[in-house]
């Protein structure tokens, strides 16, 4: 299948996970979608639910599909928007980044946004305890050259489409005020942060968080579906076993790369957790048979 690709992406984006997550949901296409860490709003743009609560922490992301949404940002304005801008970045370099970076810092811009996601390291978005937008340049003056420009252009007008044929309500909230709101019709889809794996202003976890999420999601009658880790080649994921563990747990390796050096490939198992069986054709696996030091071996016995 082709995946949609955002038009923002951000760490932990579910792009090469979508085809497994869309044969795991099990909705109706009349049920809500809820999405209490949409980040870059890969899932939901692939599943295009026609009715959705799509909620974040980070107010900049939710800033950012509203000016989708009303027509601030829009494929003409982006355009115009990247190509004179990326005409300085090229000319003044990581100087210029640095000077939007301030400017969006102070102005909050949509679409400094945009440029900044686009132009900075390896499309991070990382906020410091100020809420200031920190990281740094990724090295390519040359970021915003015309067909790169198009590719980003496409991809809001095609979220664009997506958003204007659809109920799509964005928010920005803590997951349990999202979780909340929902009702037993609808279909809640969680991506929490990964314990451990990132810290940030808007994005960070830990224990207690994950606890609190369990239990925001055990008051509900929706049905649900969490995106979490199983375990990589150092370390396993006790909460899946001690807090998921009840539920139905999916495993599915998955590749992922660090920096740009194709021999860095690291792999990890990606855990997915409903509370309703998944549908036919998900591999189901117990928990406790795989052991993260046999990862390799698992590897080779999942299917991808
Ligand atoms: C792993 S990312 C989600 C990625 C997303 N599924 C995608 O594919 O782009 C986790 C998201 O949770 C958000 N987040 C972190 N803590 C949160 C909280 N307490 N409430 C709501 N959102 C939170 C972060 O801002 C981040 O966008």
């Amino acid at each position: 299948m082709s995946v949609l690709v955002p038009p923002i992406k951000c760490q932990g984006i579910k792009t090469k996970l979508v085809p497994m997550i869309l044969r795991t949901i099990d909705r109706d296409q009349s049920t809500r979608w809820i999405e209490p860490f949409f980040g870059s709003g890969v899932v939901a743009f692939n599943v295009a639910p026609s009715n959705a609560l799509l909620a974040d922490s980070n107010p900049h992301v939710v800033n950012f599909y509203k000016a989708i949404q009303n027509g601030h940002v829009n494929g003409y304005s982006a355009r115009d928007f990247l190509q004179r801008e990326g005409e300085v970045l090229a000319r003044r370099g990581q100087d210029y980044y640095y000077e939007v970076r301030d400017r969006f810092n102070q102005d909050r811009e949509p679409l400094d946004f945009l440029f900044l996601n686009r132009s900075c390291f390896n499309g991070l978005i990382r906020f410091n305890r100020e809420g200031r937008f920190n990281v740094p340049f990724g090295h390519k003056p040359n970021r915003f050259a015309r067909p790169y420009v198009t590719k980003i252009v496409n991809q809001i007008e095609r979220f664009r489409s997506v958003v204007a044929s659809s109920e799509w309500h964005f928010k920005c909230q803590d997951f349990a005020k999202t979780i909340a709101e929902a009702g037993r019709n609808d279909f809640i889809y969680c991506d929490p942060p990964y314990l451990g794996r990132h810290v940030d202003y808007y994005d960070s976890w830990n224990e207690r968080n994950e606890r609190t999420l369990y239990d925001s999601l055990s008051k509900r009658q929706a049905r649900f579906l969490l995106s979490t880790w199983h375990s990589n080649q150092h370390r396993r994921n006790e909460q899946l076993d001690s807090l998921w563990g009840h539920h139905h747990v999916t495993l599915h390796p998955h590749f992922y790369h660090i920096g740009a050096r194709e021999n860095n490939r690291k792999a990890m198992l990606e855990a997915l957790v409903t509370n309703y069986p998944p549908p036919r054709g998900s591999l189901e696996a117990t928990v406790p048979a795989v052991d993260s030091s046999q990862l390799e071996v698992s590897l080779e016995l999942l299917p991808a």
